[in-house]
């Protein structure tokens, strides 16, 4: 049985992009592999939070975990923090991580162009953190969006390094994984190529948005006044609505806005209301669980410390084995 493991940063909601590009692979796996699913509080504080907000983005990550179909029954639900082994790791594995490998990573470079004020160390070691959670449970698959493709290949570097450093075949060298097809990126409504909370509150779709502020959104896509000529190529923020539909509606509603397209007849406020009423009857299911979970502390607490337990049996071991082969052993 293989080991998956992957985590998503309380940010905030989870929006359509997490929800294609991660949380779908995650239900689907934990169906028959030992799957270890978290949230990582840790990694989120590279942005600064603040405390209160934190607490609260910790719990509308949990439930919207539950809310999407992760069974605590099948997967190992738990927060990153709830495992300090991930630390110790990190900072072993941390010894033979060289500066300059990380300052060339993009999601780096990107987070230096866009909080220049907040450069802190936390942003630099970020993808020695993420091989630690992967690592700590020996993970064979990482379910992830394609922006997490180069943070996973500096994961088997990582664990590759330690191997050849140590002279053992300890680590498994993790791939990143989508059922067997290519790494998903989803687009967000405000023309940019990947929806992210970060960029603009309007161009991401929230898991827990009521259909009314679904129409809202998505109405208020960024479109232009549509194409002139037949076979003309869609500009991005079209693309965007195009692979949108892709995700949620069915074939042939995207065959026959595709025609439209390409006869020169599309109307964009008719597929922009296709395309709501779609997102909102994929989400229904969901937001309606979302709402039900809400007031259920007592519920999610129990989920949560039988999964920092889980994560824990699965975590120590490791972190027992590399202190022995680095060399700390009690004199
Ligand atoms: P994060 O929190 O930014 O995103 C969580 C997951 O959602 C995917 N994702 C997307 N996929 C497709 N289209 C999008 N627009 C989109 N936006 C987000 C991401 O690829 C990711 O899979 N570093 C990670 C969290 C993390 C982690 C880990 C993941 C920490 N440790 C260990 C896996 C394994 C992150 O910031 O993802």
């Amino acid at each position: 049985m293989d080991k998956v493991l992957s985590g998503i940063r309380p940010t905030g909601f989870l929006h359509l992009g997490n929800y294609f590009g991660a949380l779908r692979n995650f239900i689907k796996m934990q169906e028959e592999n030992d799957c270890y699913f978290f949230i990582a509080d840790y990694h989120s504080l590279t942005t600064h939070p603040k405390p209160a907000d934190l607490r609260t983005n910790v719990k509308n990550v949990l439930i919207d975990y539950l809310a999407a179909g992760l069974d605590p029954e099948k997967a190992t639900l738990y927060i990153q923090s709830d495992l300090p082994e991930v630390c110790e790791l990190s900072l072993l594995l941390s010894m033979n991580v060289y500066v300059g490998e990380l300052q060339r990573v993009s999601s780096f470079k990107e987070k230096v162009r866009r909080q220049p004020n907040n450069v802190n160390a936390g942003l630099l070691s970020y993808p020695i953190l993420m091989a630690a959670d992967i690592l700590v449970h020996r993970a064979d698959k990482v379910p992830v969006g394609k922006d997490q493709e180069q943070h996973l290949e500096m994961t088997r570097d990582f664990a590759q390094r330690f191997n050849n450093f140590y002279g053992v075949e300890y680590f498994k060298l993790p791939v990143a994984y989508n059922f067997g097809q290519a790494l998903v990126k989803i687009p967000g409504l405000d023309g940019s190529t990947k929806m992210s909370k970060s960029d603009n509150e309007n161009s991401c779709i929230y898991l827990s948005d009521a259909p009314e502020v679904i129409k809202k959104k998505v109405m208020k896509a960024v479109t232009d006044s549509g194409p002139t000529e037949p076979g003309q190529p869609k500009p991005q923020a079209i693309e965007n609505l195009f692979q949108l539909m892709r995700a949620v509606s069915a074939e042939d509603t995207v065959k026959f806005f595709e025609e439209e397209y390409n006869k020169c007849s599309i109307r964009y406020g008719d597929m922009k209301k296709q395309l709501a009423a779609d997102i909102t009857a994929f989400n229904a299911p969901i937001y309606e669980r979302i709402l039900e979970l809400r007031g259920n502390d007592e519920y999610l607490r129990k989920v949560i410390e039988r999964g920092a337990e889980k994560a824990h049996a699965s975590a120590a071991p490791t972190v027992r084995d590399v202190r022995e082969i680095i060399g700390i052993k009690k004199l």
